[in-house]
């Protein structure tokens, strides 16, 4: 198996196991097919750095003209790591932002912050004030607009914790109209994550460009309309037409804008990064406990924890095909939980201890969300561009662990 030209098993000898391997082609190419499918309106891909927030990525997709979406001052300090240049190209969503990173996001020109409540709205005013700068700002509404997702990164709904209620945002909107800190830029929604159908995306935008409307007709001309990220990706396998996918959701966003003017924004993470990665584990062992065969691999819920909290579907392959009949097997790590595991009752090809498999389409949400859980040093990162090869993030090591505490 391969990553472009270069060999699974090259790198897993070279940098060892668990091992997350991106393909920066692919994550070029996908950035380019939102580029394609919006040419001719004005935008920003804002990718969603919470996706993989590998530096050396945000740098190839700063290269290439994208923006960013940031949630914490973390991220902020990533791309200002990565790609200083394009701090004015970032919009800071979250529900939750604290003083100290909207002070850091105003002092760095950002482009618009997505404001999430009232409070949030004043303390941004009260921060401007201080620091005698305009801070851009955009609602983001909440549409209550359903999508079909895992209900844990579904967040377009009343009930869920995101975004201003719709019908309140007018309101709010006219009552900072004075406001000398404050500029009203734009409007956002983000509905969620894994949104595999168009449709929804453009129930909700349809919402958020009749507000748009309302408000210029009150005088409030925004500048942007943020459709947020969520567009899914296919996680079993089957053959995936990502160009048609971008098309039919830029299609269906361009539609309920209507006479729209402004720039669009977009916030993808997911679907330019997920199917660009893979993590490769080795085998340790294959055990069997009653009925049930047991594939245990050095990888781990703590490098890859979308099968535990989502019931996640990955495809696993070995990386080198050997004889032997397929059959149905638990792919688990060695964390001691029986949450720990990439597969349940999978029908997967004959492996052997000593082998290497690749989790697929691992490249969104997967080393973001790693963690140190048993003392597991995280993994190292691979971008493999044009043929080439290089590490990106370097394995832990006890050190790296260790040297936070005091005994
Ligand atoms: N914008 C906002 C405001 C978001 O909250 C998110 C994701 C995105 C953009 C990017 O969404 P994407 O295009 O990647 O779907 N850990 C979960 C996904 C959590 C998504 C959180 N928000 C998973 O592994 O499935």
């Amino acid at each position: 198996m391969h990553c472009g030209k270069v060999s699974l098993e090259g790198l897993a000898k070279k940098f060892g196991t668990p091992l997350y391997v991106y393909s920066g082609d692919q994550i070029v190419e996908r950035l380019g097919l939102f580029e394609a499918a919006l040419a001719g309106r004005e935008h920003l891909v804002c990718y969603a750095v919470k996706a993989n927030s590998a530096l050396a990525i945000l740098k190839l997709l700063a290269e290439r003209g994208a923006g960013f979406d940031i949630v914490s001052g973390g991220e902020l300090e990533r791309v200002r790591a990565a790609a200083p240049e394009a701090l004015g190209r970032v919009v800071f969503s979250g529900v939750g932002k604290t003083a100290e990173e909207i002070k850091a996001a105003l002092a760095a020109g950002i482009l618009q912050f997505n404001v999430e409540s009232e409070g949030e709205l004043a303390l941004l005013a009260q921060c401007a004030r201080k620091m005698q700068v305009k801070a851009r700002f955009a609602l983001r509404v909440n549409p209550d607009v359903f999508a079909e997702t895992h209900p844990y990164i579904s967040t377009g709904l009343r009930e869920h914790k995101f975004g201003i209620d719709i019908r309140k945002a007018l309101a709010m909107y006219k009552s900072v109209a004075g406001d000398k800190w404050l500029e009203a830029h734009g409007v956002s929604v983000h509905i969620g994550s894994q949104i595999r159908s168009a449709e929804p995306f453009g129930a909700a935008m349809e919402r958020v460009a009749k507000l748009a409307g309302e408000l210029e007709r009150e005088g409030i001309v925004l500048e942007t309309v943020d459709a947020g990220g969520g567009l899914g990706i296919d996680y079993h396998g089957g053959s995936f037409d990502a160009a048609a996918k971008v098309t039919e959701y830029a299609a269906a966003l361009g539609k309920a804008l209507g006479g729209f003017k402004g720039k669009l924004l977009l916030e993808p993470g997911r679907f330019i990064v997920g199917q660009a990665g893979a993590l490769v584990a080795r085998v340790l062992t294959v055990k069997r406990n009653g009925k049930k065969t047991f594939v245990i691999t050095d990888a781990a819920m703590n490098d890859l924890i979308r099968p535990a909290l989502y019931q996640a579907h990955h495809e696993i392959v070995p990386v080198r095909k050997r004889a032997g009949k397929r059959s149905v097997v638990d792919v688990v790590g060695p964390v001691c939980e029986t949450g720990d595991f990439f597969a349940r009752d999978r029908k997967l090809a004959a492996v052997e201890a000593g082998d290497l498999v690749a989790l697929l389409d691992a490249g969104a949400y997967g080393m973001a969300q790693a963690s140190n859980y048993n003392t597991r040093p995280r993994a190292a990162e691979v971008l493999v561009e044009g043929g080439k090869a290089r590490l990106i993030r370097r394995r832990e090591t006890m050190g790296d662990l260790l040297g936070p505490e005091i005994l």
